[in-house]
């Protein structure tokens, strides 16, 4: 017998970093995302099998971070009432891993999925929460909540449980063109470095992460009155924030600025940044082509997607591959 998961990638709009530290972070669900099948075994121990990234762990092995990820997520489950024995998963994501668009979470997601199908979304992205703990150190949560409801949310970390998802309605369709700067980062390095700029700077540090609360709420009265100037904006001010915080680079500003010249209403990184993606919101799919294109000059990929629907919610999202 097997059962299947599949879990969604995503993009923060506004407020990575600060939602760390208990700031609101908004954030969506996009098409590209991670898929996993699991196939019980006649006797343990439990394997995943990461084709793409030529992995394959037992649940039993505490060397590397992979088969702990597994092991923590399958006690977990088990934690939980819920009767996996032996099992062979086999997963695959299709996003960049250290890329910013919640790789480790997606997997984690759809292994969490896979292990136990009829779960409702909190209850997998509160369990691939101790998956992505062994990846992250102290991860907000924002990343497997995404992966696993999709859509557009305003997330709250707990403290230390029960973080707050609120759905948040984008009347119209939202198109963002998403940049990969081609650096691969460590989202664990980047937080610890943001947690050591903290301690030196204090008074500095709870500034930016105030101005970015500031920000966030004024980014969902637009997202939800459909103001895409003022949307834009807010992601460039939220990218200042972020340089701020050091965890921007000169490829990042590149594609920024790349963007802003190439139509695009507003532009920053995505996710823990030191590399990874940039996101372009645009008010029309053929000026994201021009961002693509921009980009593509410049040496790099990028694709298009979308949030929000004239249904008021509802989101349909829909997917092109990088410009020519
Ligand atoms: O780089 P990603 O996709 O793992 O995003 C991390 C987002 C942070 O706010 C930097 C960390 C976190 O756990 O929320």
């Amino acid at each position: 017998m097997s059962t299947e998961g599949v879990a969604h990638g995503k993009v923060i709009l506004f407020g990575e970093h600060a939602v760390v530290y208990g700031i609101p972070a908004i954030a969506v669900g996009i098409d590209r995302g991670a898929r996993a099948k699991a196939v019980a075994l006649e006797s343990g121990p439990s394997t995943l099998r990461v084709a793409d990234w030529n992995l394959c762990v037992r649940e039993d092995d505490p060397e590397t971070p992979l088969a702990r990820a597994f092991g923590d997520l399958l006690r977990v489950t088990r934690d939980a009432g819920v009767a996996v024995s032996a099992v062979s998963v086999e997963a695959a994501a299709d996003l960049p891993p250290g890329g910013g668009l919640g790789c480790s979470a997606a997997l984690g997601v759809a292994v969490a999925r896979a292990l136990d199908p009829e779960a409702p979304a909190e209850v997998i992205a509160e369990r691939a929460g101790a998956w992505e703990a062994v990846f992250h150190g102290n991860a907000s949560g924002v990343d497997a909540a995404v992966a696993s409801l999709g859509g557009c949310v305003l997330f709250e970390r707990g403290a230390p449980v029960g973080s707050t998802i609120t759905r948040i309605r984008a009347p119209g369709v939202v198109h963002l063109c998403i940049g990969n700067s081609g650096q691969a980062s460590s989202t664990r390095s980047m937080v610890e470095s943001v947690a050591r700029l903290r301690e030196r700077r204090p008074e500095t540090t709870q500034k930016a992460f105030d101005a970015i609360h500031t920000l966030v709420k004024n980014a969902r009265l637009a997202i939800e009155a459909a103001d895409r100037r003022a949307v834009g904006q807010l992601l460039d001010l939220n990218q200042m924030l972020l340089s701020g915080l050091f965890v921007s680079t000169p490829d990042i500003e590149q594609m920024c600025s790349t963007a802003r010249a190439a139509g695009a209403l507003g532009a920053k990184l995505t996710g823990a940044g030191g590399g990874g993606c940039v996101v372009a919101l645009v008010d029309h799919p053929e000026v994201g082509a021009k961002v693509l294109s921009a980009w593509k000059s410049d040496g790099f990929d990028g694709f298009l997607t979308s949030f929000g629907a004239p249904d008021l919610g509802r989101r349909t999202s829909t997917l092109m591959e990088s410009a020519p």
